[in-house]
């Protein structure tokens, strides 16, 4: 863990127009800085960075945050990967407290499995390339295959002889401790006897980035319908097998020089192509991609091409990859091995150049294909068809990247032609779906916490003019108050009395629930008022980089930029624009009076409802009382608020 002194002090530093500058070209207006947004395309700059505010938010697509949350999303940095940065740039120095007693047991496994698998690797080499038994039974195997003697060391392939428990003997002879060779996979435990897990298979090793072995695919040698063709080593500590792509430790260089990567379904495939000559590939082990390997070769290259055999199991696999693929921006291509064969088998058979030939003039564009085979599949229903747009829409809607915006534009201008309808209609639908993904995301970040509650959409996240239209009033007003709290908080309402003094007292009066519906809202303004009450005096900046980061992210979308930009302009035209904090006292109390005449309204209904519900005259007699003075209450407030509307 990162010492708390630590992360302060990178706080201290951080200068959010240089962090956010470094990815995007920003101009200065007034006292914000302007840019093209990275989150979303666009032609007109409507990405804002505040550097006193210390924050980024964007007009068109709403995204906002603080210097760290843009690195967690641009660079996709995990929160302390973006503070590793942030230290690095600014030269301070990382200090870390005392790890707990669960993270060094996790550390230890960590390293004892490395260690065994070590230890395993070369026992199975050794038997593999020194042993006679090896020699005849297994060596002779990958040799008729076609493997030769370098490439079979250079992936430190081996072989685990078909006894019982040799390695498991071996293993234990060397001190290694039963309950880690059971987690490595290596060793099985049935009714207290100790067996070798892949006895009698050959064995490929999988590396880690820097050619540590994480784990082991074991192969039978001779297919046989009772047992699986592989056994892969079992989730641990090391071996997480979401984020594995094997052969990534061979192809990283090729992968980096060639500007593309090629994926594969087998451990076999990998090591033909390699030997070939061709040593940008890696396997996904012939599931479908996760996130976390799309990133890992997101580090190397933006080019995929997916390499499947023609047989469908694979190619499914491989399509469910796609959309995510897509959403990392990264162009992918799809080439499929023809005749059966898969691409081991067939760089076997036509030898390298014939094979690269292939793959040059056979990639597809991946949307394409998928488009294709999808109306293939609808023929004439036009049922189908229309779902068939849908689909394809959805697709080119996850290219939401400023990058991708031609490829985009271009995609729509493809698939319409395919699918024999109007451009302009392909590309409203696509723009639909943005704009909806965008909201969903937001939403998600900020209101992690309240999963009961349906999702509202952000003021901000499809320009404001449309959502505003859409947005719950009530909502926004919760919004507003809190923004009058955090900026106004520390001004003066009355001589002696600060305006979160008064907000306090009548939020206790009022009981904070009733007020306000919004769990996330109730939390800062918890917060707020904790902070307060120690003799803090609580800004927007003070949540700026809380570590419950929903909240600080929900602070941030609720910043107000708008009246910074208005006191420009009085300088400037030397008109008198009142700003927010001209109004501020007008703002905080109809802000108050709005919540609290919601409750009262609120009331009034519970109360009708009990009054129709009374039987006995005494009570009855007691409701209607209430209910004149409830309507009392709300005539006075309804007097004071007079038309105030808030964006
Ligand atoms: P394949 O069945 O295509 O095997 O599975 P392969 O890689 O071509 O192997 P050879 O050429 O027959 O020797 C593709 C990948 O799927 C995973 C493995 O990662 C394999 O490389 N797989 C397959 C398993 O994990 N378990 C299995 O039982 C089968
Ligand atoms: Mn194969």
């Amino acid at each position: 863990m990162i010492t708390q002194n630590t992360i302060q002090q990178i706080q201290s530093r951080i200068d959010v127009v240089e962090i956010v500058g470094s990815f995007v070209k920003l101009k200065k207006r007034g006292t914000n800085y302007l840019g093209l947004c990275p989150f979303h395309n666009e032609k007109t700059p409507s990405f804002t960075v505040s550097p006193t505010k210390e924050i980024y938010k964007c007009f068109g697509c709403g995204r906002s945050g603080n210097a760290i949350s843009f690195l967690m999303e641009a660079e996709k940095y995990s929160y302390v990967e973006a503070l590793r940065w942030l230290a690095n740039k600014y030269n301070v120095e990382i200090e870390e407290t005392e790890t707990s007693p669960e993270y060094k047991q996790v550390q230890l496994a960590a390293d004892s499995l490395y260690i065994i698998n070590h230890f395993a690797q070369e026992y199975f080499s050794e038997q593999l390339l020194e042993t006679e038994n090896g020699q005849d039974i297994a060596l002779s195997y990958l040799k008729e295959r076609g493997f030769r003697e370098d490439t079979i060391k250079k992936f430190q392939l081996g072989y685990n002889p078909e006894g019982r428990d040799q390695f498991t003997k071996a293993a234990l002879a060397a001190q290694y401790n039963i309950d880690y060779l059971q987690k490595s996979g290596l060793v099985t435990v049935r009714e207290g006897n100790q067996y070798d897990n892949y006895r009698g298979r050959i064995i490929f090793p999988i590396h880690n980035q820097s050619g540590k072995v994480l784990g082991f695919g074991a192969r039978l040698i001779k297919n046989n319908d009772k047992a699986p063709k592989y056994i892969n080593t079992p989730e641990n500590e090391i071996y997480v097998k979401s984020k594995i792509l094997y052969g990534s430790y061979f192809a990283r260089q090729a992968i980096d020089k060639a500007d593309e990567c090629l994926l594969v379904e087998g451990y076999t495939d990998v090591i033909s192509l390699h030997q070939a000559g061709i040593e940008n590939v890696v396997a996904s082990g012939g599931t479908s991609l996760t996130p976390d390997q799309l990133r890992l070769i997101k580090k190397y290259t933006n080019n995929l091409t997916i390499i499947y055999d023609g047989d469908g199991a694979g190619i499914k696999a491989a399509l469910r990859g796609l959309d995510l693929a897509l959403e990392e921006s990264l162009q992918v291509k799809l080439v499929l091995i023809p005749d059966k064969e898969d691409p081991d088998s067939y760089v076997n058979k036509v030898g390298a150049a014939a094979f690269t030939n292939f793959i040059a003039e056979n990639k597809k564009d991946f949307i394409l294909f998928q488009l294709e085979i999808a109306l293939q599949d609808a023929g004439n229903d036009s049922n189908k068809k229309a779902a068939v747009v849908n689909q394809v829409a959805e697709t080119i809607s996850k290219i939401n990247k400023a990058e991708d915006f031609t490829k985009q534009q271009d995609y729509i201008k493809r698939c319409s032609e395919l699918l024999k309808i109007e451009e302009s209609g392909l590309h409203a639908l696509v723009n639909k779906l943005i704009r909806e993904k965008v909201n969903k995301e937001e939403n998600k970040f900020s209101r992690q916490r309240t999963d009961e509650e349906p999702p509202l959409p952000d003021e901000f996240s499809t320009g404001a003019t449309e959502a505003l239209s859409l947005f719950n009033k009530d909502e926004l007003h919760e919004r507003a108050m809190i923004r009058s709290l955090l900026e106004f908080g520390m001004m003066e309402w009355e001589p002696g009395i600060t305006v979160a003094a008064h907000m306090l007292k009548e939020i206790e009066d009022n009981n904070l629930e009733e007020l306000i519906d919004n769990k996330e809202l109730v939390r800062i303004i918890q917060t707020y008022f904790t902070w307060y009450k120690e003799g803090m005096e609580p800004t927007a900046k003070s949540f700026l980089y809380h570590d419950d980061l929903p909240m600080s992210a929900l602070v941030v979308a609720l910043m107000d930029f708008n009246y910074e930009i208005s006191s420009k302009w009085k300088d400037n035209y030397e008109v008198i624009v009142l700003s927010r904090a001209d109004l501020f006292k007008e703002e905080v109390h109809s802000t108050l009076n709005y919540l609290k005449l919601r409750k009262i309204k609120r009331l009034i209904s519970q109360n009708q409802h009990d009054l129709e519900s009374a039987t006995k005259a005494d009570d009855q007699m007691i409701f209607v009382q209430i209910h004149q003075h409830l309507k009392k209450m709300e005539i006075e407030l309804t007097k004071q608020l007079g038309i105030v509307i808030f964006r």
